[in-house]
């Protein structure tokens, strides 16, 4: 594929697309760009009107190969000629402890045991889950201009009122919002090293008096995404 530059964005077959989309699928399915995706390769993406981009947002993040990398077709194409689905949870297959025994080899000693999950937002849920049924505590604390997802619960963890809570509470409760450690727009005004850690000063004495002792979980973005790249 080569990169050209496109005269005419949205082209009139993406147009049409997206005359069909507002016709046949609800709004809360909003799209970030004007065009619909026709074929992508590596770090391409071909829109439907056979313009050519590169991709910089390869699927949030998630296509760190590129698009259609040919171990990663091979391997789809090799397993869906066997079987595409039992749930393995009624029908077991080996390749989910195969992949989970891989995943224990290469993270840190004591996360030895893997559950696989079809989204972001169903793995953070479960995540909560697991940690409010294994301390039999309930308070978990998130951070300001978090993002967890989009169903109840990780709304209710996600900081941003619109355009993903509104309208859509009440939320779950005993979650527990403190600043996140945003150098750049620093909440307390501060400037880092003087501050003296202040968004960490503040979770501190936070707990025992705004946030109740039974914390469960703490969940936080190393980089936040959603909140700004930061
Ligand atoms: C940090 C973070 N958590 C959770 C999610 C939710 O993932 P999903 O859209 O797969 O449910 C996202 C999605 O962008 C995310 O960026």
């Amino acid at each position: 594929m080569e990169l050209n530059i496109p005269a005419d964005v949205p082209g009139e077959k993406s147009k049409k697309l997206f005359k069909l989309k507002n016709e046949f699928i609800p709004q809360g399915i909003s799209t970030t760009h004007p065009i619909f995706v026709k074929k992508a390769s590596g770090p391409f993406l071909e829109d439907v009107d056979g313009n050519i981009y590169i991709d910089f947002c390869s699927g949030i993040s998630t296509i760190n190969v590129g698009h259609c990398h040919p171990k990663i077709v091979n391997a789809i194409k090799k397993q869906s000629e066997k079987f595409t689905h039992t749930c393995f949870m009624v029908v077991p297959y080996e390749q989910y402890v195969e992949l989970a025994i891989k995943l224990s080899e290469i993270t840190p000693n004591g996360v030895d045991m893997t559950v696989f999950f079809n989204s972001g937002a169903e793995a953070v849920e479960n995540a909560i889950k697991i940690a409010r049924y294994y301390t039999k505590k309930s308070s978990i604390i998130t951070f300001s201009n978090a993002f967890h997802g989009r169903t109840l619960l990780t709304m209710a963890l996600t900081s941003k009122v619109e355009p993903y809570k509104l309208g859509f509470g009440p939320f779950i409760s005993e979650i527990y919002r403190v600043p996140y450690a945003y150098c750049y727009r620093c909440q307390f005004n501060l400037e880092y090293p003087d501050c003296g850690l202040a968004c960490v000063e503040y979770l501190r004495k936070s707990l025992g008096i705004e946030i109740p002792l039974d914390v469960a979980a703490l969940i936080v973005e190393p980089v936040q995404g959603e909140g700004g790249v930061l």
